[in-house]
Order: structure tokens, then C-alpha cells, then sequence
């Protein structure tokens, strides 16, 4: 995993980006364009200011196997960490993934895989990664960060503000994300005919911790982006995401809204037999009131 070597990340804009950056222990993060909605696409990186000595085989054989430990956890599980000590405490090292509530186990393997390999080309040699992408989490360090809450702004994007918004639209913005913020679980979704937005904690959040960091996010992201949509707002252990106007979805099918548009075909199927059955009534009772007026 260590020697595959994908490209590395160089945007142009680095130094601008940074502004938005205030993460205090991985310093140089780098932020890309994520307009794919898919699995892998990149969304951040960044690794840690330490780098472990070329010939500390101890630590590099402990990230090795950590690595294999959470990618074949991801072909069961959503979320996992683990520590690997291997022979020498000094040498120990913690790291964990999170997929997105609503991936299928092999997309979240997947992802996971496309992760550390991403690690592997973007931090070579560092005691501590971290990779986003559209479907994952994936973090590891040798200082142990599990439980521990991270409200870090890492990253941010938000769209223009859509032509001829409505302020209902706006208001239902709000409603829907502070439902988010409310909702229960890692993955929440909600949604309306004109918002769609999500989010999703790391699986080492407490419930409470996971609420906090998501209100914080929801803050932010209504700071950050005004009346501009999409809105994407990364913290250190949660992201929130909208997008207005019935745009694309950013998630798979089996979630809130797409249930409600199910729910909408069933009505209308529903009601659809129900005016079919109506006229048939009424027409046998045409067919029977003409029989028995022409006897
Ligand atoms: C992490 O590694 C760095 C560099 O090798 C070291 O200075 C630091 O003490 C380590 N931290 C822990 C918690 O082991």
C-alpha cells in the first residue's frame, strides 16, 4: 500500500485556499474541486507536520498494518479504528475510516482502498494523514485522536446564488439543516421539494458530540454561503451538505427524499385506482339504471 504512488496534489491556488484552512495539526492540506458527485472524487487532504524517520521500520510496518486492518474492516462496516502497537509502544499508531451512511459495503471498501492509496502518494513518510473524499473518511496518526471532538474548519465550497431565489426557498434551507442538526445517527438526511441536504459524523463521536459538531457545521455553512448553493462545509469530525432547486442528489438511492418521491409515485398510483374504480361504479350503476328504465 506504502509503494503505490498516485499524483500528487498541487493546485495552483494553495496559498489562497489556505485562508480557509485553521486546521492546527495537519498543516499542509490540499484542497481541490469536488464537482464530481462521485465515491472517490477528492474532496481534501492533508498530513501531519511530523514525519517519521526513513528508517523507523517499526512505525512504517505499524502503518501497514493498520491500513490492512481498516480496509478489510470496510468490507463489513461502515466505521472502524484501531491502534496497532506492534513491538514497540513508541512506534504505535491510531487510525480510522467512516463511510457515508449509504454506501453499499463494497463501495465503501472501495473508497476506503482509494483512500489510503491517496495517503500513501500524499503523505509519504508522515506520522499522521488525513483524506476526504466523496464516500469517505480515512485519518491515522501516532497521537490518538479517537472520541476526541475536532471542529476544525478543513473545507468549505459554496455555489452562486441561484437566479430568481425565492426567500421560502432560503427559509426552507434553514428548516431542513437545522432538522439535520437535530436527526438522529452518524448519517442524517432531510430534505423538501426544493433543499436536499446531509450530514455525517465520524463513527468515534458520542451522540452528543455528533450533534455539537453538526450544529457547528450548519453554522457555518449558512455564514459561509448566504443565499449561495451548493453548500459544503468540512469540519474536523462531521461535514454538512445542501443543494437547492431538486438539483442533483448527493446521495444514493434508500435515503429520505427519495422515499418521499416513492411515497408521491405510490400516492398517485393509489389515487389513480381509486378515480378508475369510481368510474367503474359509476358505470355499472349507468349500465343498471338504463336496463331498468328500458324494462
Ligand atoms: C509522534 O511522532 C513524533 C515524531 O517521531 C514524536 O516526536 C511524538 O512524540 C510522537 N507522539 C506520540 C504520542 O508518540
Amino acid at each position: 500500500m506504502a509503494t503505490s504512488s498516485p499524483t500528487l496534489f498541487s493546485p495552483p491556488s494553495l496559498s489562497h485556499l489556505f485562508t480557509f484552512l485553521l486546521c492546527l495539526s495537519f498543516t499542509h492540506l490540499t484542497p481541490c474541486q469536488s464537482s464530481s458527485s462521485s465515491t472517490v472524487s477528492f474532496v481534501y487532504g492533508g498530513c501531519s507536520q511530523l514525519k517519521y524517520s526513513p528508517d523507523d521500520a517499526a512505525y512504517a510496518a505499524n502503518l501497514h498494518s493498520l491500513l490492512t486492518a481498516l480496509l478489510n474492516s470496510a468490507t463489513y462496516s461502515s466505521y472502524n479504528h484501531f491502534t496497532v502497537v506492534g513491538s514497540s509502544p513508541s512506534a504505535a499508531v491510531h487510525g480510522l475510516y467512516q463511510c457515508r451512511g449509504d454506501l453499499p459495503m463494497p463501495e465503501c471498501a472501495a473508497c476506503v482502498s482509494h483512500s489510503a492509496s491517496r495517503l500513501a502518494g500524499l503523505c509519504p513518510g508522515t506520522c499522521g494523514g488525513v483524506v476526504q473524499l466523496q464516500g469517505c473518511f480515512l485519518k491515522y496518526d501516532n497521537e490518538s485522536f479517537f472520541g476526541v471532538e475536532d471542529k476544525d474548519l478543513l473545507f468549505k465550497k459554496c455555489g452562486p446564488p441561484p437566479a430568481g431565489l425565492a426567500p421560502e426557498v432560503m427559509a426552507a434551507r434553514d428548516a431542513v439543516l437545522d432538522g439535520l442538526v437535530r436527526g438522529p445517527g452518524l448519517y442524517r438526511v432531510g430534505g423538501s421539494r426544493e433543499v436536499q441536504g446531509m450530514a455525517q459524523c465520524v463513527g468515534d463521536l458520542s451522540t452528543g458530540q455528533c450533534q455539537d459538531c453538526v450544529g457547528e457545521a450548519v453554522k457555518q455553512v449558512k455564514m459561509a454561503c448566504g443565499n449561495g448553493a451548493p453548500g459544503d462545509v468540512y469540519l474536523g469530525k462531521c461535514y454538512v451538505r445542501y443543494t437547492l432547486g431538486g438539483g442533483r442528489s448527493y446521495f444514493n438511492s434508500n435515503n429520505g427524499y427519495i422515499k418521499n418521491m416513492g411515497v408521491k409515485t405510490f400516492a398517485l398510483i393509489i389515487g389513480l385506482l381509486a378515480a378508475i374504480a369510481i368510474l367503474i361504479i359509476f358505470l355499472t350503476f349507468l349500465c343498471r339504471t338504463f336496463a331498468g328504465s328500458s324494462k
